[in-house]
């Protein structure tokens, strides 16, 4: 082991590892190189999806296939997945059950703009499952925010949309907001969006009970959109009580709260809301719940529907309609789509796989931190349903402000990359592990063996 660096040591240090790693990932993925330079000569940022570019590597590997939780690359090259495409792969990678009723559905139409007698069923077990009556389909979760923001609006009168520093809720603008320094501006890395977010945003650190109280009674506020702990920013989990405060205080000034499951949903079959029996006005999701096909969805209560139809009312038969929401894209609810959904809602997210990806995050968590401990590290791990966190800091962080502060950008580079040269992928954006029920406790005791050999090598190059 070497002796410890010092801090401007250090950051040197661990360019030089990142640079050694990178240099590794090239060697041995010639293929997807030679691929990605291909890219950048017709899409804007290299790949069919800006996300895409944000691989450690130096460059995303070219997918050839993918199969419960494990990914093959064009060169030949096979991963342990705990990316799983940022949770919309949490079914695994071609599940028997979606691939069959895709087949199916496809040979006999896919989008007609009807009904088919799935959605039947899966409006039924929507309601069943995460308790809402009023379900609308969208084709993705920035979709259904912004849906759900649009109701909001139209039954309060008001602009504003509530969001916690460091949230992220897709495409939806109002939420691409955060405090850094202590003042509101443009989330870091969003570039000037045209949107003028004093009229349309606020945001306040997540789990602050005062300044939210504040928010809420300006009366300025349509809805709170929020994930129930936060995962996009590392894991911030909720302190005891406050979504239960959120509630309180949201129904007080008639402000509407959205609850989005988009990942929380991994926290089992009725997602977070369900295990911890929170009561939203709008509850949304979308990635893995039609197994990989584009899906978003939210319902709605009882009472907001009833506010809803005030403003819009069912359709007169007699009547010509012209007016429309211009909620929901042209493909949203589509046949394909419908009959994916009930495939992941009646085989592949049910109790028995939850108890399976719940059973393997704790059993990731469980090993990450006793390496942790063992080596004396100031790190930790949180661990939520089927999903785990490891985050370079002492302690859980409580907001936003705490991440900002003890962020190691570098360090998580440099393991994100040292990952994907030992065959694991994890989500890139942080080091975040989902499971999904192709998932094997050797799997996870493969990521346990590589963090292992990762701590060993930033302890001989005197890092930690
Ligand atoms: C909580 C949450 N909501 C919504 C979204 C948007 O999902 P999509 O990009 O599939 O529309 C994301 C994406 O990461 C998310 O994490």
């Amino acid at each position: 082991m070497a002796e410890q660096a010092t801090q401007s040591e250090r950051a040197q240090i661990i360019d030089q590892l990142l640079e050694a790693e990178q240099q590794r990932f090239a060697d041995t993925h010639p293929k997807s190189q030679s691929l990605w330079g291909e890219g950048r000569k017709n899409y804007l940022y290299g790949g069919p999806s800006h996300w895409m570019r944000r691989w450690a590597g130096g460059f995303p590997i070219y997918v050839d296939s993918a199969k419960g939780a494990e990914v093959q690359d064009v060169d030949g090259r096979t991963y342990t997945d705990f990316c799983l495409g940022d949770t919309g792969g949490m079914c695994g990678h071609a599940p028997e059950a979606v691939t069959e009723a895709a087949l199916a559905q496809l040979k006999r139409g896919t989008t007609t703009m009807l009904p088919t007698e799935d959605s039947i069923w899966v409006g039924q077990e929507l309601a069943h499952r995460f308790g809402m009556p009023y379900w609308t389909l969208t084709t993705s979760a920035t979709d259904a925010n912004r849906g759900a923001i649009r109701y909001c609006r139209m039954v309060t009168g008001r602009q504003k949309v509530l969001v916690f520093s460091g949230c992220y809720h897709g495409g939806v603008e109002e939420a691409h907001v955060e405090i850094r320094d202590g003042k509101v501006g443009l989330r870091n890395m969003i570039h000037p969006n045209g949107v003028d977010h004093s009229k349309v945003s606020h945001v306040v650190e997540f789990n602050d009970r005062e300044a939210l109280a504040e928010a809420l009674e300006s009366g300025e506020i349509a809805c709170v959109l929020m994930e129930p702990m936060m995962t996009n920013f590392g894991m911030i989990p909720v302190a005891p009580g406050f979504n239960e405060f959120v509630r309180e205080k949201t129904r007080e000034t008639g402000t509407i709260l959205i609850i989005d499951e988009t990942h929380t949903m991994s926290s089992g079959t009725g997602g977070f809301t369900k295990t911890h029996g929170l009561e939203p006005d709008i509850f949304v999701a979308g990635k893995a719940i039609a197994g990989g096909i584009p899906a978003g969805i939210f319902g709605i209560s009882e009472e907001l529907a009833q506010r809803i139809w005030q403003e819009v009312p069912h359709v007169n038969p007699k009547k010509r309609q012209s007016a429309h929401l211009g909620i929901g894209g042209t493909l949203a609810g589509n046949a394909l789509t419908v009959a994916t959904m009930k495939a992941v809602l009646s085989n592949i997210l049910t109790d028995e796989n939850f108890d399976k990806m719940i059973a393997n995050a704790e059993r990731l968590a469980k090993s990450a931190r006793k390496l942790i401990e063992k080596n004396n590290l100031p790190w930790h791990v949180t661990q939520v349903g089927a999903r785990a966190e490891i985050m370079f800091s002492p302690q859980p962080p409580r907001n936003g402000a705490d991440v900002i502060a003890t962020r190691q950008g570098d360090l998580e580079v440099l393991l994100h990359a040292f990952y994907m040269n030992e065959g694991i992928l994890v989500t890139p954006f942080h080091t975040m592990f989902l499971m999904c029920p192709a998932t094997t406790a050797e799997q996870v005791d493969k990521h346990t063996e590589v963090f292992a050999k990762f701590i060993s090598l930033l302890q001989e190059n005197g890092v930690v």
